[in-house]
């Protein structure tokens, strides 16, 4: 069967020039979908023995899938997030450690009963598919190539049970700031309906289906004007489990606490990374509980995320009450902004082996 649109026409030389792509307006990327020209994809079958044998970059373009599949039915789907910088000093792209994003589709990919690619195979296609679309890679300064890995139950299915076949396919677009506010400070609102996940749930793994059931207090939120919403957790309502698409962080003199991991909270490359600079600058560090209230008796709140990089809040409501935390220059967040995105986009050397060079 013709599972996937295989008419359209495979990779062109004259497509994979690197000349400056005068479609866009780089300064005003948001996170909005640009569509770019090629996404890679591999196919995992019965008789693959939970393989993915070969994969391939094609056009960009709608994919063909059985009503029955999966992922449609019963959301079994993974997604990852990463993002490619445009080197200024020696030409190329760097990502930022794409084997950290491999590793946890294949343990979220165990948790949903789903075949996984290899690290090496993962890593391999996120490279080919910025190569494939480099002209859509922003200048540097602008933003980055967002690659977008998929995995998901492609086969069909009625009764509840792994699917039959799997789909790996990455995509990319363009992005800019995630939030509207753009680098700006954003404003929280704590969620004491809702909750994000739940102890033996999946909070803790990137599935798709984390995601659609955020929408009904996130949009509740923006449109009362705040930016996102900040969950607790499901049993006590009352220590920070995330934020809808990032996690928190909180400051309090030269401590910074972020929520343990712990199964409900999804552990970010970001995150990780951020607690391994904030440490290496002598910030102390702890993963543990942190309540409500040491949120609001915090000096600084940020969020961490490779869509939303490190936001700094300027205020998170909670029961009604509005309360305010330090941003702007000097604040710890923007110290550790800068000194992430400067390893990212390739302007300090990179101590710790974190980039590969596409
Ligand atoms: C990311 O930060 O890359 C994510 O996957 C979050 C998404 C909701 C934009």
């Amino acid at each position: 069967p013709r599972r996937w649109q295989s008419s359209l026409p495979q990779l062109d030389n004259a497509d994979r020039s690197d000349e400056e792509n005068g479609e866009i307006d780089w300064d005003n990327l948001g996170f909005g979908l640009t569509p770019t020209d090629y996404m890679y994809v591999m196919r995992s079958s019965p008789e693959d023995l939970g393989g993915f044998p070969r994969g391939e970059l094609c056009r960009y373009g709608n994919i063909e899938l059985s009503p029955s599949s999966g992922v449609l039915n019963y959301a079994q789907g993974l997604f990852e997030g990463m993002k490619a910088y445009r080197r200024a000093d020696r030409g190329g792209y760097t990502l930022f450690r794409p084997e950290e994003n491999a590793k946890r589709m294949r343990y979220g990919a165990e948790r949903m009963c789903m075949p996984a690619p290899s690290v090496e195979q993962f890593v391999n296609a996120v490279k080919e598919t910025v190569l494939a679309n480099r002209r859509w890679v922003p200048p540097q300064g602008k933003g980055a190539l967002y690659l977008r890995p998929l995995l998901m139950g492609s086969g069909p299915i009625l009764g509840l049970a792994p699917a039959p076949e799997y789909t790996f396919l990455i995509y990319a677009a363009p992005v800019g700031n995630y939030f509207k506010e753009g680098l700006a400070p954003i404003n929280l609102v704590v969620e004491d309906g809702f909750h994000r996940a739940m102890p033996g749930g999946t909070g803790g793994v990137k599935t798709i289906a984390n995601y659609a059931p955020v929408l009904k207090a996130q949009m509740d939120a923006k449109s009362k004007g705040f930016t996102d919403v900040l969950y607790l957790d499901a049993v006590h309502k009352r220590y920070l489990e995330e934020v809808s698409s990032c996690n928190v962080f909180v400051v309090k003199g030269g401590v910074v606490a972020t929520p343990a991991t712990r199964g409900t909270i999804l552990a970010g490359v970001t995150r990780k990374s951020v607690i391994e600079l904030a440490t290496d600058r002598g910030y102390k560090v702890e993963e543990r509980l942190v309540s409500i209230d040491d949120l609001i008796d915090a000096d600084e709140v940020f969020c961490t995320g490779t869509a939303v990089v490190v936001a700094p809040v300027s205020t998170v409501t909670y029961q009604g009450q509005r309360h305010t935390f330090r941003t702007g220059p000097d604040t710890v967040s923007q110290e550790l902004y800068t000194t992430l995105t400067s390893i990212q986009m390739g302007l300090a050397e990179d101590k710790k082996g974190w980039t590969v060079a596409v």
